[in-house]
């Protein structure tokens, strides 16, 4: 019976490792995010996903099961507070329902010259591309990503 005392350290330890990230209810800690930087607070990503310069995490070909996940995915980020500059600045706000104990989807607006982003959340459910993208209160562009 020993033995079985013991298993649950052994499986806390690796769990206790990963508790460097945090989604934005400054608490759920991700099962399998990693820092995108070892420097300093960072976003983190899922396993598999590619972390982009502008905090966006991007789906690839090593996710295993991505089932319906989105492309693009506002991740967790090392800082629990989530103030640190280098933690995602977008769809992390209760008020526009986004998701604050979890990822949150996020899809590329399509047919258009910025390389613009929105947040799957209660404000743009039901919405087309074209609707939420000719609206700029619900869209997010990058810094430094030049529109035409
Ligand atoms: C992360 O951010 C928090 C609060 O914004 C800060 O207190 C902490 O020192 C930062 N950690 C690092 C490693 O920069």
């Amino acid at each position: 019976m020993r033995s079985i005392r013991f298993l649950p350290i052994v499986f806390w330890l690796p769990l206790h490792v990963a508790a460097l990230c945090y989604f934005p209810d400054r608490k759920t800690v991700p099962n399998q995010d990693t820092p995108c930087s070892t420097e300093g607070n960072s976003t983190c990503c899922g396993q598999g996903f590619a972390c982009m310069s502008n905090n966006i995490c991007k789906l690839t070909k090593y996710v295993k099961n991505p089932g319906p996940a989105q492309d693009y995915l506002r991740g967790s980020c090392t800082d629990p507070t989530w103030k640190d500059p280098n933690c995602p600045s977008f769809c992390a706000s209760a008020v526009d329902g986004d998701k604050m104990d979890g990822g949150m989807g996020l899809r590329k607006c399509e047919g258009s010259d910025l390389d613009a982003y929105f947040c799957l959340n209660t404000e743009t459910e039901g919405m087309s591309n074209s609707e939420v993208c000719s609206n700029s209160d619900l869209f997010i562009t990058f810094q430094g990503e030049k529109p035409q």
